[in-house]
């Protein structure tokens, strides 16, 4: 009897701390997730789409093409942003592009050959995800659709 009553004592404690850690814990993932997304962005994607992800890094201009305002495209996919829709946009291995007229690099091949090539797909979609958390925080929220 007396164990019994320990034992709903321990689920009961361990339901109260998870209920605690819960909401912190997975705010400060996202965070983490956040600045880890806008060091890969810096790295592979500003170039093109700008520091500040509205199309006007240095290499734009050799472009036929204006890289997409990264800031806006809440508008185009709605808030929050779809990740899994989104992820296969960017990675480009997947989706059919008009020939000739693709400037976008196919990121799928590259993170492939880049250390997260390492763990596979799992590597290339993490990053990706990380990515695509920090797009979402970087929402024009004046225009983006809620
Ligand atoms: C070499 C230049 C270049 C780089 C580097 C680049 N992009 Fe792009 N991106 C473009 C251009 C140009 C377009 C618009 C035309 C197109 O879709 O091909 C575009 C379009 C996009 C779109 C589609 C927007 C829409 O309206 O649907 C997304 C999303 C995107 N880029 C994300 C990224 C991310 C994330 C990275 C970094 C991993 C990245 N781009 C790196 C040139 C680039």
């Amino acid at each position: 009897m007396k164990s019994k009553q320990k034992f709903y004592g321990k689920i009961f404690a361990a339901l109260i701390t998870l209920s605690c850690v819960g909401t912190p814990a997975s705010a400060a993932e996202a965070a983490k997730n956040v600045v880890a997304g806008r060091q890969y962005f810096m790295r592979y994607c500003a170039s093109c789409h700008g520091v500040d992800g509205t199309g006007n890094g240095p290499a734009a201009k050799s472009l036929a093409i204006p890289p997409a305002d990264l800031r806006r495209l809440g508008d185009k996919y709605g808030m929050p942003l779809p990740a899994a829709r989104l992820a296969d946009v960017i990675d480009g291995r997947h989706t059919v592009r008009a020939h000739g007229s693709h400037e976008m690099p196919v990121w799928g091949e590259r993170l492939y050959s880049s250390p997260a090539g390492n763990r596979g797909e799992k590597g290339i979609s993490d990053v990706l995800s990380k990515i695509i958390t920090y797009l979402n925080s970087i929402q024009d929220r004046r225009t983006a659709q809620r």
